[in-house]
This record gives C-alpha cells, structure tokens and sequence, in this order.
C-alpha cells in the first residue's frame, strides 16, 4: 500500500514538519503541495534544509488535481481559510485538518470565538482526531479535526481522570507555555526575537483563549457535565516544545491517580506517565506526550505536568497517526523517534 499525500499550506511550520516526518514514512508519498504565495517555486526554494532531499514544485490549489492524485490531504492552512478548500475536496479524499475549523462540534459556540462557519453541514462529518480518545472512529473517518497543540497536553491527563471520577469537575486550573513555533512561520511582533528572546510572558488571560472552547467541550464530554477552566497560556523562548501545569480538585491518592492513568494508556503507543518530572526536551521531534503528577498527603488538590512537542503530536505528528489509523496501518508507522539530545 502506498498512500498519496497532499498538503495545503506546505510552506508553514506544521506543513514543513509533515515534510520532515512523512519522508520516512514506509508507506507514503507526497504527490502534491500548495503554497498561495510561490506556486511554481521547489519547495526547497523556500525550505532551504530541503534541497536534494524533497524538490516538489509547490502547487497552486486545484480541487480536481488533488482529487485525481491524492488518496489523503492535510490542511496546515489557517482556521476559515481551511474549511473553504477542504470543502471543494471532501468526499473524494480524506482530509486531517490542521486548523480549528471541524474541532468544535456546536457551529455557534465556533462563530462566537472564531468566525462565522462557512460549512456547518460538515460538522457532523468529523471526527475529532485525538487518537488515543477517539482511535475507533477515526478508523472509519474520512475528514478528521487534528486537535489543537494546548488541547492536546491538557486533554491527554484530564480525559481518563474525569471520565474514571478521580477528579472534581470543578475548579479545573490550566497554566501552559507554549513554544514561539506555535504562532507559525509568519512574521509578528511578538515573536520576534528582540520582542521573545529572554523573556517571558502570559497572553490571552483570562477566559479569552481560543482553544479553551474546544478543551471544555472534551472535558465536558469526558466528565458528563459541564466543565469550565481557568486557562492561561504563557510564551516562552523556545522553537518547539509545550509543557502545561494542571491543577486539580481530587479526594484520591497521587498512587490512585497514576494508576488510573497508567491502565488507560497501557497499550498506547506514544503516551507515557513518567516517575521524574518531564522536559520539553524530553519530548522535542517526537510524537509522545510525558505526564507526571504530584499530591501531598493532606492535600486536596494534585498536581498534574505534561509536555508535548506543539509541532509533533501537538500537530503533524498527531495528525500523521490520524492517518496511520485511517488507513488501518501501524499507529506509529513513520513516528517511531527518540528526541534529538542533548
Ligand atoms: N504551529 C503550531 O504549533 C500548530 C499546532 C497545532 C495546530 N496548528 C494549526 O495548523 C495550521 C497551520 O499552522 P502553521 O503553524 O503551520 O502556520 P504557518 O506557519 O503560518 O503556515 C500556514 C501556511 O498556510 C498558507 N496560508 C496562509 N494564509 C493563507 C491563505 N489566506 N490562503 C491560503 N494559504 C494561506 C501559507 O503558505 P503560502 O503563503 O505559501 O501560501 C503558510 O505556509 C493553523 O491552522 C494552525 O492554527 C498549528
């Protein structure tokens, strides 16, 4: 079997990164790549460290090229932008989303963050593409929603804690730091490096960030009822790498917890509960996710560390097992790395 790729918006970070993983993919190859920007240019033109490694011609968007040359898509296009291409594709090829636009369930609840959705009757087409959740519909999806690189760190610990009643619903606190890639490759004042080098700072405070609708809409479903978080994202000066501190309400033990979460993941591949304390650097070029997890003894509240690599399984590397599933292959087909150390 060999599956034929497409990737929207192969100039950017997470298409660059798909790259990267997809060319040691044992059963793939890439027969299309969009850019807007410089369509008709190599795409080691423009991703320099690509040269005499992958050369394709960058494309311009054409709904009937892809649907005659690609068995599979990935979108790494911005939210709104997305849904518009991937509408003009869908049904003829699977698609993995990068972007925010099929994650929320509830088209208003998306409106009222993000914009309006220009395909709500999609919706009920997608499958949200945490594979270690939803790894049975995504067996059978043909358009997956690949979740959001904070998502990913929070849910992955909170999921089964909720779902098992190990943890209160309420008074969830998240306090995550995200890498500068997880702003793209696009030029901005705040992740400049005079602006981001040596420092340190939250944004989005308060309930204003936008992937806090899609983490309580998981939590919610997990938990049963309705969850709410305090969330607050922080940028730290480095390329890649996420790491989130979760505060929790729980009655139970730190041995209870662990246990519930390690007979959750026994048989998955790529997330780990670890005894020391993880490191970005722990995890960086790699699709795992580490989590660990502190309670004192009198304590009511535990708390709970998971990092993630925000490019990997924060994006396309989660996104490549979504693919890895959909076509009932080995879940970690192309995704078998240990990080780069030191
Ligand atoms: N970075 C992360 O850590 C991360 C994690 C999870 C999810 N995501 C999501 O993944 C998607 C891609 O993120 P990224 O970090 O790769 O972004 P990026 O580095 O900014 O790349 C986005 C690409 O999309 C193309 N593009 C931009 N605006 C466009 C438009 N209006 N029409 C058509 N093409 C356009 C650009 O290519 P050309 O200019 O060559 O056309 C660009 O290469 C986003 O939706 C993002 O939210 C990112």
């Amino acid at each position: 079997l060999t599956i034929s790729i497409g990737i929207l918006g192969a100039t950017g970070y997470t298409g660059a990164e798909l790259i990267r993983l997809l060319h040691s993919h044992p059963e793939v190859r890439i027969t299309y790549c969009s850019s807007r920007q410089y369509n008709g240019k190599p795409i080691s033109e423009i991703l320099e460290f690509l040269k005499g490694s992958y050369d394709r011609e960058l494309e311009e968007f054409d709904a009937s090229a892809i649907k005659k040359r690609c068995d599979l898509v990935f979108s790494c296009l911005p939210h709104g932008v997305s849904m518009e291409f991937i509408a003009q594709i869908t049904g003829s090829v699977k698609v993995v989303d990068l972007s925010a636009d099929f994650r929320i369930r509830d088209a208003s609840v998306y409106s009222e963050w993000y914009q309006k959705h220009a395909h709500p009757e999609m919706l009920p087409k997608a499958v949200y593409g945490l594979c270690e959740i939803y790894g049975d519909e995504i067996r059978h999806a043909t358009l997956v929603a690949n979740p959001g690189c904070y998502p990913t760190s929070v849910l992955l610990p909170l999921i089964p804690l909720l779902k098992s009643g190990m943890i209160e619903q309420d008074g969830i606190i998240v306090d995550s730091k995200s890498g500068v890639s997880g702003a793209g490759r696009g030029l901005s004042l705040n992740t400049h490096i005079c602006e981001a080098g040596e420092s340190f700072s939250a944004y989005k405070i308060g309930h204003s960030h936008r992937h806090i609708p899609e983490i309580e809409q998981e939590l919610t479903k997990a938990s049963g009822a309705p969850v709410s978080i305090e969330f607050t994202p922080h940028l730290i000066p480095i390329t890649r790498g996420m790491l989130s501190t979760i505060y929790v309400s729980t009655a139970r033990s730190e041995g209870e917890l662990k246990e519930c979460l390690q007979e959750f993941y026994k048989e998955a591949r790529f997330v780990r509960i670890i005894k020391g304390l993880p490191a970005t650097k722990d995890v960086r070029g790699t699709n795992r996710c580490l989590i660990a997890m502190s309670k004192g003894v009198h304590s009511g509240r535990a708390t709970i560390i998971s990092v993630i690599d925000n490019l990997t399984k924060g994006a396309s590397g989660q996104a490549v097992q979504n693919m890895n599933l959909m076509f009932g292959l080995d879940e970690a087909a192309g995704l078998d790395y240990i990080p780069v150390f030191p």
